[in-house]
């Protein structure tokens, strides 16, 4: 069996061998040649010297891969294959919308299918592992990151990530078009301090066990195979050197027995961050701390063996990193297909691929305000202008981390409004909407002053959201707010497009424009699920997976908050925690999205009203009804709140979840089952309990429109 098989390998390796299996390097450069023949390299990170899609020849990846694995493979006593990475974070060729656009689907199934496809595309380039699903909860917009990230609500992240992690490597691990999965960053960088990437974090355990550690839960038990250590400290330890979460929670409690690979130089910067003196203790602190593979930071290949041979690192904990890599590569099947150059399909999105892509971009559509001027009507006499920096596009409509896709393979608006609209009386095209050094665009204004409607895209350019992209304004970029301004006082009713890597101030966006609809950033398929969404080929159905704050001076604003003792809804007096130069609530709320309908909810019910608190089961009944003339698909919430626990619970928290179709006119009841055991949470000892007393069930169309019933268990 494969434990024989890694315990077998174990027993005969040197420890300079079995430290090479602990030894990531980023591409294999002529230099990693000689190492690789000596066993002493594990893994790549980025499997060539390609980072951008774009400027690579076809078949680059591959060549390289198989080049590489022909050393390890032949060359090198034991054989022992090379174990190649790769960020396929959303989509390899085929590019999908941006996690947190893929969030905005409320569709696990979807999260799913797309991880499939991506899987599918990589492993033709002889990729064998991706470091995806990110699943960092957080509430900050400020922060580029929370653009990879699967929303701020713990269950949303966590079965979108369980999703994507089944997507990603299949029943079968050993399927040559499935991946390795990896789960990050674990854990609490959501938290980073005032969004600012890489920053330390002060959090207690309690909270993380009850808010940042559950979507990781969740990866664990649907099967992810790695996990990253993220860069930043938790309450003065560094991630990298965190035994208490690595060792004792992840891999003790909880059972896990993949890989835990370091995040880029994180076993390195344990010295800059002040925890080791030198690479050498770095390594000793990482390798104890529970770190399996070191990530470019050469720390182990440098001194673990020696660290052995003196007896201050046990070689238990070598090899119990050892054996966990050879696990995995044992268990993707490398040992028996360690190349890829033999799966002769072509990697480039197809029909069916890009069929997927554009479902999925639809979904991650969200509209948050229409007065009536959606759906733009294709057979109308109505001249529409189409401006904005993402009209013709195709890179910036990627979102972050692409390393694979490719610009012009995008269908941009320009290209699927022309193609439904029609040149003529149909679209018309301004461009450069961004105004920069005063310049102002004349040729805007005056199409937007001839057009029945303006549709106006406006936004984020993809390299300003992800990794190292934070921000202190959460506004509009400069300039476009200006042109938004002037368009609007022309009389042109708006349609503002809003393409964003993260929760933007939209207040005076939702005031000026006579609709708004936020896209992220939505991949290959942009224009054509655009054009859906407006011309009502497709109703919208997405739903904000984070909350949008007022201005930034409210961020933090989200689902997290917790009850205090002068809660400000009720008590309308003085010393409540609110603001004196603002209001306090949120702009839009978690959840939030409108349909070309109206929909109403009934009172929700639950029956049995009182279940026994182990194990009981209980069904949400609530009824709503499409009560305007087009249909829709409308994402029914479920949250909790606990009034009486061991420890402060949250005023809202999603417990589940259903998306339901309903034609005009339709009335439907749906069914939403809860079991005790979504009530559990960690209490002050840090044990997980459920408690007898009353739940409040509170059922709707989003996180701030609620209606409650009562669940008692007993
Ligand atoms: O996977 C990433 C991680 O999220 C950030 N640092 C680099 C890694 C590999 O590219």
């Amino acid at each position: 069996g494969p434990e024989e098989r890694v315990e077998a390998l174990l027993a005969v390796m040197t420890l300079e061998e079995k430290v090479g299996q602990t030894h990531q390097v980023a591409n294999i450069t002529p230099e990693d040649e000689d190492a690789i023949r000596a066993g002493a390299v594990s893994s790549s990170l980025y499997a060539s010297g390609a980072t951008a899609g774009n400027e690579r020849d076809e078949g680059m990846l591959v060549a390289n891969i198989d080049a590489a694995q022909r050393l390890a493979v032949e060359e090198s006593r034991l054989g022992v294959p090379l174990l190649f990475g790769r960020d396929v974070i959303h989509g390899h060729r085929t590019v999908f919308p941006i996690p947190l656009g893929l969030a905005a689907a409320f569709d696990d199934g979807l999260a799913e299918e797309t991880a499939r496809v991506a899987a599918e595309e990589a492993t033709l380039e002889g990729v064998a592992w991706t470091f995806a699903p990110m699943m960092d909860v957080s509430e900050e917009p400020r922060w580029g990151r929370v653009a990879e990230s699967l929303g701020e609500q713990p269950v949303l992240a966590g079965r979108l990530a369980a999703g994507m992690v089944r997507g990603f490597q299949g029943e079968d691990p050993s399927d040559r078009r499935r991946l390795a999965a990896c789960a990050k960053h674990f854990v609490g960088y959501g938290l980073s301090t005032g969004g600012r990437d890489y920053n330390t974090v002060s959090v207690g355990e309690n909270t993380l066990r009850n808010l940042h550690l559950r979507p990781f839960r969740d990866a664990v038990r649907a099967g992810v195979t790695t996990v990253m250590a993220a860069f930043n400290d938790v309450d003065g330890t560094p991630m990298h050197a965190h035994r208490r979460l690595l060792r004792e929670v992840l891999k003790d409690e909880w059972g896990f027995d993949g890989v835990v690979v370091g995040d880029w130089n994180g076993v390195g910067q344990l010295v800059r961050q002040g925890v080791a003196g030198d690479l050498r203790e770095a390594a000793r602190l990482a390798i104890e701390a529970g770190v399996d593979l070191d990530m470019c930071a050469g720390a182990y290949t440098a001194h673990l063996a020696d660290l052995v041979r003196s007896g201050e690192v046990d070689e238990a904990l070598l090899d119990d990193a050892v054996r966990r890599v050879l696990r995995l590569k044992v268990r993707l099947g490398l040992f028996e297909h360690p190349y890829a150059g033999d799966l002769e399909d072509d990697p480039a999105p197809t029909a069916a691929t890009r069929s997927l892509a554009r479902r999925a971009a639809q979904a991650a559509h969200v509209l948050v305000k229409n007065d009536g001027v959606l759906p733009l009507d294709p057979a109308g006499e109505d001249r529409v202008l189409l401006t904005g920096g993402f009209v013709d596009e195709g890179d910036a409509l990627l979102g972050t981390w692409v390393l694979d896709g490719r610009g012009e393979e995008v269908v941009t608006p320009a290209d699927a409004l022309r193609e439904r609209l029609g040149e003529e009386p149909g679209v018309q095209f301004g461009r450069r909407l961004d105004v920069l050094d005063g310049r102002f665009p004349d040729q805007v204004l005056e199409l937007a002053r001839r057009a029945s409607t303006a549709v106006m895209l406006l936004g984020e350019h993809r390299g300003r959201s992800g990794e190292d992209r934070c921000v202190t304004d959460i506004g509009l970029p400069p300039g476009q707010l200006d042109v938004l301004r002037h368009v609007a006082a022309l009389g042109t009713p708006v349609v503002a497009v809003v393409y964003t890597g993260r929760p933007l101030d939209l207040t005076e966006v939702l005031d000026l424009a006579a609709a708004v609809v936020v896209v992220w950033h939505p991949g290959v398929e942009a224009g054509s699920a655009l054009t859906d969404v407006l011309v009502g080929d497709v109703e919208p159905h997405g739903r904000l997976p984070m909350t949008f704050p007022l201005s930034v001076g409210h961020v933090p604003t989200s689902t997290h908050q917790r009850p205090t003792g002068r809660p400000i809804p009720v008590e309308r007096d003085r010393f409540e925690g609110r603001y004196v130069d603002a209001l306090t609530h949120s702009r839009l709320p978690f959840g939030f999205g409108l349909s070309y309908t109206s929909v109403e909810y009934g009172e929700p019910s639950v029956e049995p009203e009182s279940v026994p608190v182990e194990d009981g089961t209980a069904t949400v009944r609530v009824t709503l009804s499409n009560s305007g003339s087009r249909p829709c698909r409308e994402v029914v919430q479920l949250y909790a709140h606990d009034p009486v626990a061991d420890v402060t619970r949250p005023e809202v928290e999603l417990v589940t979840w259903q998306t339901v179709d309903l034609a005009p006119g339709e009335s439907r009841e749906v069914a939403l089952a809860v079991s005790t055991r979504d009530f559990a949470y960690s209490g002050r000892d840090l044990t997980e309990r459920v408690d007898r007393g009353d739940i409040v069930l509170l059922a709707g169309p989003d996180s701030a429109t609620l209606r409650a019933t009562t669940l008692t268990l007993t």
